[in-house]
């Protein structure tokens, strides 16, 4: 089944891209807002709304500050601008790891307010038994091991993961622990890839890249990032497009008509009605 057609309006769910593994690369990108969703849907497997909106929406230094309200308001956004992706929401920090029947009543209210097809977790010590948790009662889980924005606070600082020895055994036994939990696939970001590669070849569970090598199943990119939004984005993100180039250069266009006063013009302006002659 290919990503470009568009009369399939089947979405597709967790079992479809498990499925994949070994197949065709899995295509994913971040996704916030209805139109934008529309625009992707055509072309991606799964949309990720991401707690990156945080960041890339809101203007919050990290993802901490993300709640649960802005990952339903945004969640519901894609799910009305998308018909054929499977949608995937990012439980944000503080909403899952407060215990298990915390974590399991803030991603049903996920699932229930947005219809998305599955949540995210970022992994931890104790994600795996979370994992397991949900996912025995029925809700899909992708995990996220790597680098890890919602530990930003007490690592310190976004950084690539899995480069000395210690740290490579650590992430791969993440990997392995959440794979084994019953997530049906596994994010692995700003990870080196040596690591990225063991991970792929040793789990039957897909790898989603962001970061992390082209040895995973599939890649993942924050699409303000990949269009060209920012002046500034990390080494692993190369941009398809020019979009901040694209608003400066239109809205300096509107700036200067208005103060010209060349818009608006006749063609976009409503005049009265001629009285109809009697
Ligand atoms: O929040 C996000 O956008 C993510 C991606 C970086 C995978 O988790």
């Amino acid at each position: 089944m290919s990503a470009q057609t568009p009369q399939n309006t089947r979405r597709l769910a967790a079992p479809d891209i498990r499925a994949r593994k070994g197949q065709e690369p899995i295509v994913c990108l971040t996704a916030y807002d209805a139109p934008t969703a529309a625009l992707l849907d055509a072309h991606c497997d799964l949309l990720l709304v991401g707690d990156s909106v945080g960041m890339v929406v809101h203007g919050l230094p990290n993802t901490v500050g993300v709640t649960l309200e802005m990952m339903i308001l945004h969640g519901q956004a894609v799910m009305r601008g998308s018909s054929r992706a499977m949608v995937v929401i990012d439980m944000p920090f503080g909403s899952y790891e407060g215990g298990l029947e915390q974590a399991y009543q803030n991603c049903a209210r996920v699932m229930k307010e947005t219809g998305a097809q599955a949540v995210k977790l970022e992994s931890g010590p104790t994600v795996p038994e979370t994992i397991a948790y949900l996912v025995q009662r029925g809700i899909p889980v992708m995990g996220h091991v790597g680098l890890r924005p919602q530990a930003v606070l007490t690592d310190g600082a976004f950084k690539a993961k899995g480069r000395g020895d210690d740290e490579r055994q650590a992430v791969i036994a993440e990997a392995r622990a959440t794979a084994e939990a019953g997530a049906f696939a596994i994010v692995i970001e700003g990870t080196a890839e040596p690591v990225a590669a063991e991970i792929t070849a040793a789990i039957d569970t897909p790898t989603i890249g962001i970061g992390a090598s082209a040895a995973c199943d599939g890649q993942i990119l924050v699409t303000p990032d990949m269009l060209g939004l920012f002046d500034w984005t990390p080494k692993f993100v190369r941009r398809y497009g020019d979009l901040r180039g694209e608003i400066d250069r239109a809205v300096a266009g509107y700036a200067g008509d208005v103060r010209a006063r060349r818009f608006p013009a006749e063609v976009e302006t409503y005049f009265s009605k001629k009285p109809a002659a009697s």
